[in-house]
């Protein structure tokens, strides 16, 4: 698929997700390029008057929302009305990988404490079956890495740190090949047991909508 239209279907998925923002809500804002289309379309809305309040789930999208003039909090103790974000890859359960940009820790706090985890992505994110395409992302300690590291590397073909990268949170990101996942729920527990371990990017039985943009085009997957 050519860059211009997987950014169409961005764009699409970002324009068919604004409907679901409605006056009052507190809303996760997700990270990544698919989010920013999203960002950009909310500020529109909100220099026309809607009032919200926008959860980032990293520095970059805190920075960015607030440059746009959408109001943000950093602190917040209730239940999200709805979180928006992008993803890596989705299978056909609607299972995601995420992480591609560091932020699954944060994005996963807060797509677990909303009401309605919307995800926003151009179809070339669909996998059919199983998740199998993307390195699933895992964020560690930087304390005795190297043996978190080593255990992660007993269960994956093929492990790598990302190079010159610390997360929001002042940790490392490992990008771990684990083949075809048939059983994503139970690889996410195996992984979470190795201390040392943060988060894993996958996000099991989590989304309750994906909004698939096509070119300029967009269809809804619910679960
Ligand atoms: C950020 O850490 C990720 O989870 C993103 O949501 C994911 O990588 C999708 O990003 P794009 O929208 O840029 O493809």
């Amino acid at each position: 698929m050519s860059d211009k239209i997987a950014e169409e279907g961005k764009l699409s998925a970002a324009k068919r997700a604004l409907s679901y923002v409605k006056d009052d809500m507190t809303i996760g804002l997700g990270t990544g390029s698919t989010t920013a289309y999203f960002l950009r379309l909310l500020s529109e809305q909100v220099c026309d008057g809607l009032a919200i309040v926008g959860i980032p789930t990293s520095k970059s999208t805190e920075k960015m929302a607030r440059k746009l003039g959408i109001k943000v909090a950093t602190d917040f103790s209730g239940i999200l009305d709805a979180d928006f974000d992008g993803a890596d890859e989705v299978d056909s359960s609607g299972n995601l990988v995420k992480g591609g940009g560091g932020a699954l820790t944060r994005e996963k706090i807060i797509a677990s404490n909303s009401r309605k985890f919307i995800v926003l992505v151009d179809d070339s994110k669909l996998t059919e079956g199983h998740l199998s395409r993307s390195k699933i992302p895992v964020e560690i300690l930087p304390f005795m890495a190297q043996l978190t590291l080593n255990k992660l590397k007993t269960m994956a073909i093929s492990c790598e740190v990302r190079k010159s990268f610390t997360t929001d949170n002042g940790n490392y990101i490992v990008d771990c090949n684990f083949g075809k996942i048939d059983e994503p729920g139970h690889l996410e527990s195996q992984i979470k047991m190795i201390p040392g371990v943060v988060e894993v990017g996958l996000f099991v039985k989590m989304a309750n909508k994906i909004i698939v943009g096509s070119g300029d085009s967009s269809y809804e997957l619910n679960y």
